[in-house]
This record gives structure tokens, C-alpha cells and sequence, in this order.
């Protein structure tokens, strides 16, 4: 596997984003992709073609955050509400993984990227799963940038399912009812094996956080932009993680 140093700070000549250092970069940032639609309208285009060029904006994101040293980056790419949309704009989201697998995996790969998936597999169209699947199987032994999609994610139904489990085990006798703690609740979620998000995007002027990650987001820092997503690139990467560094994480105690 090539390991690529191409982080801005290493290359003499790169411009670099001077309000970023390197010694906190958030470990984990997590993408609400919004906009595509509106961005597409603002063009006089259809919907379809916004979440086109949202896909050219996933690969951008995801070189960014590899050269910032970002060690995971989670993409909201369908949600468990988002099968009410027309069935048209479901179908042409649904063929979107594997158009953007079919293009960008080798340089994923190349670059040491780990595809990771959460969400429910059931529902999904069986030529979606596979080309998923297949990348996730492909790049399971690569330990760089771990690019994880949520996709058909609800936080809701995450939270029931791990409850679900729970139950189970208390049903089957393994588990006390008392004994469950945060942390076992956190090993029943679809983010197992993940840190919390330390800072949350969200594009396209949105203020709200549309059921993504309603466990691991207690203490995120919020970066909210008005930009729509097929227009997201490094530079509002950089922006948000200079912001990111310019705040005080607290977590209830005091600074
Ligand atoms: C985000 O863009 C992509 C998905 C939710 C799948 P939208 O499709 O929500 O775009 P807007 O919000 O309608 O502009
Ligand atoms: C959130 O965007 C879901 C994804 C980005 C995949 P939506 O466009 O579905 O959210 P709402 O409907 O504006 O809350
Ligand atoms: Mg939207």
C-alpha cells in the first residue's frame, strides 16, 4: 500500500491554511450534505444533477480531511426518512455509491482509505449493498482516513435496534437490566468501534440535526455554513476546522 505525506504542513510550496495547527485537528467530523436539491434549482437544473456534483464534493471533502490529518469522516448520504422522496430521486441516489465507488475507489485505496457503512442494510437495493460492501470488504485492511457513509441512517431507529439487542440479552439471561451503562449502550450502536464526532457540518443555511447521530453528537461542535453541498470544498474545510479550533470544549465542566 502507497502511504501518501501529502499533508499541507509537510509541503513547503502548498498554500496552507494558516489559521489551522496541526496539534488539534478533530479526530472525527461528521457531514449533514444538504442543498444539492436547492443548488441545482438556484441553476434552473433538476434535482438530480445538484446530487451529481454533491458526489465531486465527497471526493473533495474526503482528500481534505485526509490532508488535514482527519482521521474519520462519517457522510450522511440517505436517511431512514429520506425514502419519502420521490421514487425517481430515491433510484438516482441509490445508483450514486456505486457510480462514485466505480470512480474514485482505486485512488481510495491508493490514498489507504477504510469504506465503512452504517445503517440499515435492509431496504437497501441489492446493487447498492453489494457495491458498498464490496468496498468496505476491499479497504478493511487499510488504516488510513476511515470514510465511513451513513446510509439509510436514522438516529432513532439506530438507538431502537441497539435497545432491541439489549433486550434480547436481558431476555436470553446474559445481561441485569442495572447493568447497562452508557458505554454498553454506545457497543450497540452502529458507530461501534468509532469516536464521537468532535465537529458536525452541516451546509446548505439548515439549523437543525435530522435524526443523524443523536447519541454520539452530545458534545460535537456545530459548524453550520449557507453554502450549498455540491459547492462544499477545502476551503470551507479548513474554515470549519479553524473555527473548530477556536472554541472551548467544556463538557459541562469549566475551561
Ligand atoms: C442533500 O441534499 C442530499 C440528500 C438529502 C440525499 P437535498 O436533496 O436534501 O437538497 P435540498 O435540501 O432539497 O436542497
Ligand atoms: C438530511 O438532509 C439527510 C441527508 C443529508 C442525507 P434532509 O434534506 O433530508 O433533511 P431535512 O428534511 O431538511 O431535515
Ligand atoms: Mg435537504
Amino acid at each position: 500500500m502507497i502511504k501518501r505525506i501529502r499533508s499541507w504542513w509537510m509541503q513547503k510550496d502548498s498554500p496552507k491554511p494558516m489559521d489551522i495547527t496541526k496539534d488539534n485537528i478533530p479526530e472525527h467530523v461528521a457531514i449533514i450534505m444538504d442543498g444539492n436539491g436547492r443548488w441545482a434549482k438556484r441553476l434552473g437544473l433538476p434535482r438530480i444533477v445538484g446530487h451529481h456534483n454533491g458526489m465531486k464534493a465527497v471526493k473533495r471533502a474526503t482528500i481534505a480531511a485526509d490532508e488535514l490529518g482527519i482521521k474519520y469522516l462519517t457522510m450522511y448520504t440517505f436517511s431512514t426518512e429520506n425514502w419519502k422522496r420521490p421514487k425517481d430521486e430515491v433510484d438516482f441516489l441509490m445508483r450514486l455509491p456505486q457510480e462514485f465507488l466505480a470512480i474514485e475507489l482505486d485512488e481510495l485505496i491508493e490514498r489507504n482509505v477504510q469504506i465503512r457503512m452504517m445503517g440499515d442494510k435492509e431496504g437497501l437495493p441489492s446493487h447498492t449493498l453489494k457495491a458498498m460492501e464490496d468496498a468496505v470488504q476491499l479497504t478493511a485492511g487499510n488504516d488510513g482516513l476511515v470514510l465511513n457513509f451513513a446510509l439509510n441512517y436514522g438516529g432513532r431507529k439506530e438507538i431502537t435496534d441497539g435497545m432491541i439487542l439489549l433486550g434480547q440479552e436481558i431476555e436470553a439471561g446474559r445481561l441485569k437490566a442495572e447493568d447497562i451503562t452508557p458505554t454498553l449502550i454506545e457497543n450497540h450502536l452502529k458507530t461501534y468501534g468509532l469516536p464521537d464526532p468532535d465537529l458536525l457540518i452541516r451546509t446548505s443555511g439548515e439549523m437543525r440535526i435530522s435524526n443523524f447521530m443523536l447519541w454520539q453528537l452530545a458534545y460535537s461542535e456545530l459548524w453550520f455554513t449557507d453554502i450549498y453541498w455540491p459547492e462544499f470544498n477545502e476551503d470551507h474545510l479548513h474554515d470549519a476546522v479553524a473555527e473548530y479550533q477556536r472554541r472551548t470544549r467544556r463538557y459541562g465542566g469549566l475551561s
